[in-house]
């Protein structure tokens, strides 16, 4: 098969486009660029390699984005999620990064489209086959596996050495959300039971959150921890939390 050389960026790693997407779900196609924006403020400053963990990750975009561009610095990718779709729509996104038989599979996928022209097709299928000939360069422990997030320490637990929380965690409900007033924690489904569990873990070195801009988070993510907001991209705030 013609294996294309080149650097691979961020806009290579497009669901639906290069991924799959998990179709059967209404899951939002993730903007890999918000999950570079991520990466890149979590690897700015010089650490030692650590266990780079979405416990949110539906497709999976992060992830990939982590395995892909940011290899030299993590020591083990672990990604989690509540809905076995997604989360089998994020192992078959790393199979075809690591295996020749899938990534023919992702390519034939594409090429069966129905709505898009030959050239875009064209155009995919070569990213595909950059983003693999790059990944065949990656040696990376993913563990991909069905977990409530809201359990996480349990899980955290399990883990050796420091773990960086990385995640885009579900919106809170739109019928009940608003911004002047706040919101009753139910509002944010899994979302405080999880940050609960997170700040009792000892073995949590940071966690990056990424939110709509609309939905004003930073008061409650206070409650739990010291939050540096990182600026955003794509209509999401970034924000770092850390342990007081
Ligand atoms: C905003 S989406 C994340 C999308 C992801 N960034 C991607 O690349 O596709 C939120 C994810 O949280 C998952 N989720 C919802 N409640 C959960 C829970 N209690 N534990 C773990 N995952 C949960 C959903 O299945 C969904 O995939």
């Amino acid at each position: 098969m013609h294996l294309p050389q080149g650097p691979v960026t961020y806009k290579y790693i497009e669901v639906g486009k290069t991924l799959y997407q998990a179709v059967s779900t209404r899951t939002p196609r993730f903007p890999p660029r918000v999950a570079y924006v991520m990466l890149n403020s979590l690897f700015e400053e010089e650490r030692e390699p650590i266990t780079v963990y979405d416990p949110f990750c539906g497709n999976g975009v992060i992830l990939c984005t982590a395995y892909l561009l940011f290899s030299q610095k993590i020591k083990k990718i672990i990604g989690t999620d509540l809905h076995p779709v997604v989360l089998e729509t994020a192992r078959r996104n790393f199979q075809w990064l690591k295996e020749q038989n899938a990534l023919e599979e992702r390519l034939r996928a594409i090429q069966a489209y129905k709505t898009e022209n030959d050239e875009l097709k064209t155009s995919y299928q070569e990213r595909c086959r950059l983003m693999f000939n790059h990944a065949q360069q990656v040696h990376l422990d993913v563990e991909l596996l069905q977990r409530d997030a809201t359990q996480i320490q349990e899980h955290l637990a399990s883990i050796d050495g420091e773990v960086a929380l990385i995640t885009d965690p579900p919106y809170a409900h739109n019928d009940h959300w608003n911004p002047r007033d706040g919101l009753k924690s139910a509002d944010f489904g899994p979302l405080e039971p999880f940050l609960q569990g997170v700040v009792e873990a000892p073995n949590v070195a940071t966690l990056l959150i990424c939110y709509r801009v609309d939905q004003p988070i930073r008061k409650l993510l206070e409650t739990y921890f010291a939050v540096t907001p990182l600026g955003g991209t794509k209509g999401r705030a970034i924000y770092r939390c850390e342990r007081r």
